[in-house]
């Protein structure tokens, strides 16, 4: 089963240490996930953005898969299962159909909006045990078509959001979605730390767009409070390189080559290397 993110959330920030939180696109992508958790002895949260959901096939469906998964797989890990940039309609649906925790993204939402949803929302999710990720100050790039500009939060605005009792605050840093562009200054400690100024030592921060941050500058954030770290694009590029690796060399031409369980095999494998590299940067190797 599943478990809400609050307890190795607590444990991650008060440890130093960041808990990786993967993006699922199919089934594969879900395997190779909760493989390289159980092989890393990692805690791990699982999530899916909404788009990725009904691309496979709804809610219902991915909470269902997860949790099978983790039996027939024989997963003893703890696996969160998370809405990754859910609106609020989304975030009851999830609390209803069985997630563990739950991200409501009212960044781009009128500032009192967004507050008085959170804090609805949190006081459902604690009823529940299920956790609350928040987010102030929408992150930059594209994340299912929402095309965030780049900015960094405000800390006053964190505050008030923070003390709506969420489990967890994104909040923009100079993080960007996807590929970073040639030139990207890096993230703005500065910011950060004007962050925890105002939310306090306690409450975990994550960092969305994981994807193409050097290594030491991930760890440096993690270091000063950041406790969740998001990763979905390095999963997909990796996945596409070693796909198109196998079909470039003529593999699936080579006997039952286009069997999808041998033509998406490379591709899987590649994702689990890439979870368990990202644990270990992350410094959650063996926390479970
Ligand atoms: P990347 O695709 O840049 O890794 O970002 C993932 C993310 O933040 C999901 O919310």
């Amino acid at each position: 089963m599943t478990v809400s993110a609050r307890d190795m959330m607590i444990a991650a920030r008060k440890g130093g240490y960041g808990i990786g939180a993967f993006n699922i696109n199919n089934l594969e992508w879900t395997q190779s996930v909760l493989k390289g958790a159980q092989e890393a002895n990692a805690p791990i949260i699982v999530q899916t953005s909404m788009g990725a959901a009904k691309y496979m096939g709804g809610y219902k469906l991915v909470v269902d898969m997860v949790n099978d998964l983790i039996d027939s797989m024989g997963i003893t890990v703890p696996i969160a299962l998370h809405l990754d940039h859910g609106n609020y309609e989304a975030a009851k649906t999830c609390i209803d159909a069985g997630f563990s925790s739950i991200m409501f993204d009212g960044s781009s939402l009128p500032f009192e909006e967004n507050l008085e949803k959170t804090r609805e929302l949190a006081q459902i999710c604690k009823d529940r045990g299920i956790s609350l990720e928040a987010e102030v100050g929408a992150i930059g790039g594209e994340e299912d078509g929402v095309v965030g500009m780049g900015e960094c939060a405000d800390p006053d605005e964190c505050k008030a959001i923070a003390d709506c009792g969420v489990d967890m605050l994104a909040c923009g840093i100079g993080n960007i979605h996807g590929v970073y562009p040639e030139g990207w200054p890096g993230l703005r400690f500065d910011v950060l730390d004007a962050i925890i100024d105002k939310v306090g030592e306690d409450l975990p921060l994550v960092l969305h767009g994981g994807s193409g941050i050097p290594d030491a500058m991930v760890q440096e954030a993690v270091r000063k409070g950041v406790s969740k770290i998001n990763v979905n694009t390095e999963l997909q590029l990796v996945f596409a390189a070693k796909t198109r690796e196998y079909i470039e060399a003529g593999k699936d031409k080579e006997g039952k080559g286009f069997d999808p369980r041998k033509l998406l095999a490379p591709g899987t494998a590649a994702c689990v290397d890439m979870v368990k590299y990202k644990i270990d940067v992350f410094g959650s190797t063996n926390k479970a």
